[in-house]
């Protein structure tokens, strides 16, 4: 079965580029990102791979690791590597899964027939700390994916973990955001003495609660 947000991430062992991984292990007590891309020496895959070498920084400030995969070979991933490296003028600093008995790829439901039965498609999961999937993303094989998105999900995902708020449309990390529902308009300055606005009676606004 397919699965969904709040199923507990499968855990595996795997072959990657910087040795062999136990996922859960691998993990540790923060977040991760596990992406998949159709295959080695195509121009898209370069192209992201090295988008997420350069944003190494800023997964690290969210307690996030990532991990690719493909179902290509170790020797392929390996210099597949030195041409990302060139082209995209940075060094990828993250695990790539040797996918070839296609495991992982079936245990994520990453090879989806009717688009191409060789290839995984461009998934995409974030896992939080207990385990559990917390956001799933598919993207064909021809578009390449928006990396900033992932980290602006990455941060309301974080800051919801923690705070009784939502993050509405389009909400970047500074933002104001959304009071949860659940949360009593007369409870909401005890909650968040910042300030809050109500323009409706179910939308009630406050600043963002984690930031100075
Ligand atoms: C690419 O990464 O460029 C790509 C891979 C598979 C199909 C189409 C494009």
């Amino acid at each position: 079965m397919a699965l969904r947000l709040g199923d507990t991430a499968p855990d595996f062992s795997a072959e990657t580029t910087e040795g062999t991984i136990h996922f859960h292990e691998y993990l540790g007590d923060g977040w991760g990102v596990l992406f998949s891309h159709p295959a080695d020496y195509t121009p898209v895959c370069t192209t992201e791979l090295g988008a997420v070498a350069k944003l190494r920084d800023e997964f690290t400030k969210r307690n996030t690791k990532v991990i690719a995969l493909s179902v290509d070979g170790l020797d392929s991933h390996k210099s597949w590597i030195g041409d990302i490296n060139e082209t995209q003028n940075t060094v990828v600093n993250f695990p790539i899964i040797a996918d070839q008995d296609r495991k992982v790829s079936e245990l994520y439901d990453m090879i989806h027939p009717n688009s191409n039965e060789n290839f995984t498609v461009r998934s995409v999961f974030v896992i939080g700390p207990d385990k559990k999937i917390k956001l799933i993303i598919t993207y064909p094989a021809s578009t390449g994916r928006n990396f900033d998105e992932l980290l602006r999900v990455i941060d309301s995902l974080q800051l919801t973990a923690n705070y009784s708020v939502a993050t509405p449309a389009n909400w970047k990390h500074g933002d104001d955001v959304v009071v949860a529902p659940a949360i009593k308009t007369e409870d909401i300055p005890a909650k968040f003495p910042k300030g809050h606005k109500v323009v409706k009676p179910y939308l009630r606004m406050t600043p963002q609660p984690n930031i100075d």
